[in-house]
């Protein structure tokens, strides 16, 4: 029987633009004789939204109140209905159908998308969706956290810093533990937004400042020299796969938001990773399995790594719902590896409908 997906996109991280690019490509990739789709855009300001398929395709972003039918939550009951606003905090059920959703393909960047919020929602629903689940999101998305767990279980990590809002900066003695150039980030971000690289103390001093305007704890990181390599995971925990390797190659600077999406050339997204060796390629991929299964995750992430010229492999970080834009590296390495994009879409649907039926079996009474 054809079931109901839900793509969940937008949402309110400076990343709307890049789900909404991603969503469409998954959108145009669905099997329709499988699914049918119900798109639900999330605006800038966290309205949902129940979005027909032309206006969504046309869509870079979602504003509230120009596009659309505004939807509720009914948790216990279907997904969610349409309403009308008709005075202050006064609604009208509208008698439109959304359609009931067997399961969901959230692919929402970002804080309030990728790092747990959205997924515990989903999980309260009682829906299947695709990518990690609660515990795994957050913590995936929390560098500070993700960190940490790598660190414990001997995994490599670039030496690192915390810094939270409230507390005095103690700039000589971060200077005398990296050294530079540094990089400082927020905690909880995405798409490179608010992360630069520092090689004086003026520079470290504007980096931290900027990092915070975006989240309240921010990391500083010693500058890895290393070749910048990605590998894509994807399974449940029961079953894991992880893809060959690819390469970022920048012609200068490092990957920032520009080189992601504005001036693409500034980037050369390599796969196969040229002249690495098979060991290495080994370690990688070995190093991306462990990292996944630490930290929790299921469905999917693309791990990304610096591999350093002693074929040290450190890991930078996941990305728990990577980009599906047609020029990101997570349905490139699959494709690499034989999998269509439409092949992976479905894979990853069908995960989330085996995840569900695997946790949905468990016992809910005491005895
Ligand atoms: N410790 C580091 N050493 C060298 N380069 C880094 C380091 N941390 C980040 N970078 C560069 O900055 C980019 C963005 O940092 P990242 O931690 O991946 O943030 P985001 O989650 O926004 O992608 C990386 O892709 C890499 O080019
Ligand atoms: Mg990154």
């Amino acid at each position: 029987m054809k079931k109901t997906v839900a793509l969940l996109c937008g949402g309110v991280s400076p990343e709307h633009e890049v789900s909404m690019n991603s969503a469409r490509n998954i959108y145009k990739a669905i099997d329709k004789k499988k699914y049918d789709v119900a798109v639900i855009g999330v605006s800038r300001s966290g309205q949902w939204l129940h979005l027909p398929e032309d206006e969504f395709l046309q869509l870079a972003s979602i504003e509230t109140g120009n596009v659309g039918f505004p939807l509720m939550l009914l948790p216990g009951e279907e997904l969610v209905i349409q309403y009308r606003p008709v005075g202050k905090s006064q609604f009208t059920v509208q008698n439109s159908h959304f359609p009931k959703v067997d399961v969901v393909f959230p692919i929402i960047h970002g804080p309030f998308g990728e790092d747990g919020t959205l997924q515990g929602m989903l999980a309260l629903l009682g829906l299947p969706f695709v990518g990690a689940n609660t515990l795994g999101a957050s913590v995936g998305m929390d560098k500070d956290f993700t960190k940490r767990l790598l660190q414990d279980a001997g995994i490599l990590v670039a030496p690192w810093v915390t810094l939270r809002k409230h507390e005095t900066i103690d700039y000589h003695s971060i200077v005398q533990k990296l050294g530079y150039p540094m990089f400082v980030k927020p905690a909880n971000m995405g798409s490179s937004v608010g992360v630069s690289k520092a090689e004086t103390l003026e520079e470290l001093i504007e980096a931290i400042h900027l990092a915070f305007k975006f989240d309240a704890k921010i990391l500083v990181e010693q500058g890895l020299k290393g070749r910048e390599i990605e590998t894509a995971v994807l399974g449940n925990i029961e079953d894991l796969q992880v893809s060959g390797v690819g390469e970022i190659v920048m012609e200068k600077g490092f990957y920032d938001y520009d080189s992601k999406y504005i001036s693409p050339d500034a980037a050369k997204v390599v796969i196969p990773a040229e002249d690495v060796s098979e060991k290495d390629v080994e370690n990688i991929r070995e190093t991306a399995l462990r990292a996944f299964q630490v930290l929790g995750l299921e469905g999917l992430s693309r791990m990304d790594v610096f591999l350093l010229d002693d074929g040290r492999v450190f890991v930078n970080e996941p990305n728990t719902l990577p980009g599906f834009t047609n020029i990101s590296m997570y349905p490139k390495l699959w494709m690499q590896a034989g999998m269509s994009y439409p092949d992976l879409i479905d894979r990853l649907l069908t995960l989330a409908l085996e995840r569900h039926q695997r946790d949905f079996a468990l016992q809910r009474t005491r005895f």
